[in-house]
């Protein structure tokens, strides 16, 4: 992870020094004033006037030492109307383009006048393509991209969103690293070292063990992790950019660091992906890491319940009765649907202990959720208006988007046992539903959010890797949040601190 992002730089790119230049095309440039011409518009316009680049958003023509230009290699792409798609669209176009002719090293992302939700795009898409997983290759070659300065018209008007697109690359790669780590590189162990490496960026962070889990009473988190050799851990992570009596929004991520099912044990087939099953941990890092490089005026506390879910002679069984952090006792009747396990007793313990303004799980949940929304929007379940709409737009506004699904009480029928107050399954029916309404019995009147991201948090495949989703979607919404608390100073919600009871 040696990304040098990027600085912006100022309106000249035919004489900037650097390997490579992307210059970005939107259509309203066909038609600006033609004696405002340097070489390199110029040459884009001849191009044009030739029909060698055609209207369609995505469209790229590549030139190699152009005269008047110091960048050696060069395409010209095009972006539509401007908008964060269209550019995302043309940045990872050219990027595949240059990247046929060789290492890109120093690159500069011209993007002109185009707004500032287009420079985040551009940022986030030039970061998305060029990442690449090196950790455990030794024979892998170092990132081909160095640095990119981004050049822009007008810096000052860009600069907010450009800072925020940087912090969000930092953190949703540190998301990736950890995501795409095997499962023996990256343990429950592994996992605090990397909290605990957040400490230096101001980050409060503290680590639990086996002991001190049991001690709080988290029968539902003990469960899942007893069959394993790997001891679990949970980690704590507290930023603190508000007053102390301003309530901390909470994020609670699901460390699965490697679900084989456990007695439920899963099939063979693809069984290496469930090393990704600690996506939702991984974000909760790489939010804390962005956090700590934009400091935004508010508090956030992140909780990650990590363990392995294994089979084996300790391991808990299928209908085995727990009893969780809350009080209710759990029928465990498939040991495979054992995220909702770490995460109930993560977000019992988060609300008691914290009395948060909100709650939000980021989950690898359900295969239900892939079959509904596939890999394109995670899928959202809150218990507050409110909460769900600035989910949904933080989501869309940085191409991270995600789908709300219903949390009817009738769905909770599948879950009535006569051997516990819940089982930890209902049927085949809505289970991307029944996860959720199974989460929803642990977290009281607190407003609640919870983002399914099985389908999203990494592709398979050929290109099989982690996605870094939804960082960007979270700390859009934590930014929302700081800017909403400092518009109005004493929100009662948000502010008062409920009296918290520990059995709901
Ligand atoms: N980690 C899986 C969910 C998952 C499956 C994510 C496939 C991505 C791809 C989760 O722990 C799980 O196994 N869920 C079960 C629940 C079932 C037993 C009710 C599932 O979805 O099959
Ligand atoms: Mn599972
Ligand atoms: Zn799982």
């Amino acid at each position: 992870m040696d990304f040098e992002l990027c600085t912006l730089t100022p309106h000249a790119a035919a004489s900037h020094d650097a390997d490579a230049l992307i210059l970005l095309w939107p259509d309203a440039a066909d038609r600006a004033d033609p004696a405002l011409a340097d070489p390199l518009t110029l040459w884009a316009r001849q191009a044009i006037a030739d029909g060698d680049l055609a209207a369609d958003a995505g469209q790229w023509v590549a030139a190699y030492r152009l005269p008047g230009v110091r960048a050696r290699r060069l395409v010209l792409v095009r972006c539509g109307d401007g908008g964060a798609r269209r550019v995302r669209q043309a940045v990872a176009g050219a990027w595949a383009a240059l990247k046929a002719g060789g290492p890109a090293g120093t690159l500069l992302l011209q993007l002109g006048a185009l707004p500032p939700v287009a420079v985040a795009a551009a940022v986030q898409a030039i970061a998305q393509v060029s990442y690449r997983y090196t950790t455990t290759v030794t024979e892998a070659k170092p990132r081909s991209l160095r640095r990119v300065a981004v050049g822009v018209a007008d810096a000052a008007a860009v600069q907010t969103a450009f800072d925020e697109a940087v912090a969000i690359v930092h953190g949703q790669e540190l998301a990736r690293e950890w995501a795409n780590r095997p499962a023996n590189h990256a343990t429950p162990t592994d996992l605090a070292e990397a909290a605990l490496a957040l400490k230096k960026h101001g980050i409060a962070v503290e680590v639990m063990g086996p002991k001190e889990v049991a001690k709080l009473g988290m029968g539902a988190l003990l469960a899942v992790s007893q069959g394993s050799a790997q001891p679990l851990r949970f980690i704590v992570l507290q930023y603190r950019g508000a007053g102390k009596r301003v309530a901390p929004v909470a994020l609670v991520g699901k460390g699965i660091t490697f679900d084989t099912g456990g007695i439920s044990l899963k099939p063979a087939a693809e069984m290496d992906e469930m090393k990704f099953d600690m996506s939702g941990a991984a974000s909760v890092l790489g939010v804390f890491a962005a956090l700590a490089r934009l400091r935004p005026a508010l508090n956030v506390v992140g909780l990650i319940p990590a363990c392995e879910n294994m089979p084996g002679g300790r391991a808990v069984k299928p209908g085995d009765v727990v009893r969780s952090f809350s009080g209710q006792t759990i029928e465990i009747l498939n040991t495979d649907a054992e995220g909702r396990l770490i995460l109930c007793d993560a977000l019992a313990y988060a609300r008691q202990r914290f009395q948060p303004s909100a709650m939000i799980d980021i989950a690898t949940l359900t295969g239900a959720c892939v079959i509904a929304l596939g890999h394109v929007r995670s899928g959202l379940f809150a218990t507050d208006d409110a909460l769900a709409q600035a989910l949904l737009q933080a989501g869309d506004a940085v191409g991270d988007p995600c789908w709300r699904l219903p949390l009817d009480d009738e769905y909770a029928e599948a879950l009535k046992t006569s051997f516990a107050d819940v089982a930890n399954v209902g049927g085949r029916a809505a289970g991307v539903v029944t996860a959720a309404k199974f989460l929803q019995r642990f977290v009281g009147d607190t407003a609640w959010a919870h983002l399914d991201i099985a389908g999203t948090a990494w592709t398979g495949g050929k290109e099989k890797g982690a996605t870094g989703r939804p960082v960007p979607l979270l700390v859009r919404f934590l930014q929302q949040q700081a800017a909403s608390l400092a518009a109005k100073p004493t929100p009662p919600a948000a502010r008062t601190r409920r009296a918290a009871t520990r059995r709901p």
